[in-house]
């Protein structure tokens, strides 16, 4: 059995009295050891689906509707938020895209990591510490014995983002949600940190939702692939399948517009036209209007699907 069911996650957002859905019944398994990369255009659902499966919201104007979320059996729609908070944090961690707005900036870095090691593992104040040491040897950071003592700021971005990795890990998780984790750094840390992140599934069977616009990040580093496009899943299998074989138009695309398919080119490909608003939805297939295979079907049904919600594939084109 997977680690992770999600089935229908819907995140809805009233504004000024009327809901508009930004993530659609959104389902996908996710098994132990796996990295799912989570890939779309910005604005896509990518965020809110994944602070919708921690149910940690950033605006009280949203809420998450579903379906079911379950964690190693346990039900999370069913909880209550003070079990819901040792959930996440714990079971679930998450790391971001600027570790400086997560770290505390007044809290040395070993304390930031000892405080998730008392709190889910139950460590004294002591043996915290010194796991808090080997837990920042373990995601590179040199010299952690002195190191341990440092505030955020005297971390370079590199360094800071592998203490936001070592403070969510200081907590045990099963899974790890990592929105963007390498896009503010240079290509040389960027690759470090996705080999730190390998590392930790390696080592420790860790599971990880890679949200990434990068599909040069997802080739080298996930098992599975599951593409967004206007708050829908549209495409979602193992990376070889869908990187060598995309089924949706929408997949192909983003896969054409990589720059290693548009090398020679002095200009970047994209895809033409803009993604729909959310609240003024084509009828049908969300990405018909854009779609250059679009049939009789596309601007009528919208087209569902597990390894392809649409009504055309490309597979199945002589
Ligand atoms: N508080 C909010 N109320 C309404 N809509 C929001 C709110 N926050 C974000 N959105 C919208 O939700 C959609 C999905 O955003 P997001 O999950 O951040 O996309 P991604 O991570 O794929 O770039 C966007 O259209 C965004 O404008
Ligand atoms: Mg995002």
């Amino acid at each position: 059995m997977s680690l992770l069911q999600v089935r229908d996650l819907s995140v809805i957002a009233n504004n000024a009295g009327h809901d508009v859905t930004l993530v659609d019944r959104v389902s996908f398994d996710l098994a132990e050891g796996e990295i799912l990369g989570l890939v779309g255009e910005s604005g896509s659902g990518k965020t809110m689906a994944c602070r919708g499966l921690i149910r940690l919201l950033p605006s009280p104007n949203l809420r998450v509707q579903g379906g079911a979320l379950r964690l190693a059996g346990q039900d999370l729609l069913a909880m209550g938020e003070a079990d819901m908070r040792a959930v996440r944090g714990g079971q679930l961690g998450m790391i971001f895209q600027n570790p400086s707005s997560h770290l505390d900036p007044l809290m040395r870095v070993g304390e930031q990591i000892a405080e998730g090691i008392r709190l889910h593992q139950g460590a004294s104040k002591k043996d915290a510490r010194r796991q808090a040491v080997e837990v920042l040897r373990q995601v590179g950071i040199p010299d952690p014995q002195a190191r341990v003592d440092n505030y955020p700021h005297e971390f370079s971005g590199g360094m800071r983002q592998r203490a936001m990795i070592a403070v969510a890990l200081g907590c045990n998780p099963k899974v790890l949600i990592a929105d963007e984790p390498t896009t503010a750094l240079d290509v040389t840390v960027q690759a470090q940190i996705l080999r730190l992140l390998l590392d930790l599934r390696d080592r420790r069977g860790l599971s990880i939702i890679m949200i990434t616009h990068d599909l040069g990040v997802v080739a080298q580093t996930c098992d599975s692939i599951a593409v967004m496009y206007a708050g829908r899943l549209c495409e979602h299998a193992s990376k070889y399948e869908v990187l060598a074989h995309p089924q949706h138009p929408y997949t192909a695309g983003l896969i054409d517009c990589q720059p290693a398919h548009s090398s020679g080119h002095a200009l970047l490909r994209t895809i033409p036209g803009q993604p729909p608003l959310l609240d003024a939805l084509p009828a049908g297939c969300r990405f018909s209007p854009r779609c250059p295979q679009v049939g009789a079907l596309c601007t009528e049904q919208l087209p569902h699907g597990a390894r392809v919600a649409c009504h055309y594939p490309l597979g199945d084109r002589p």
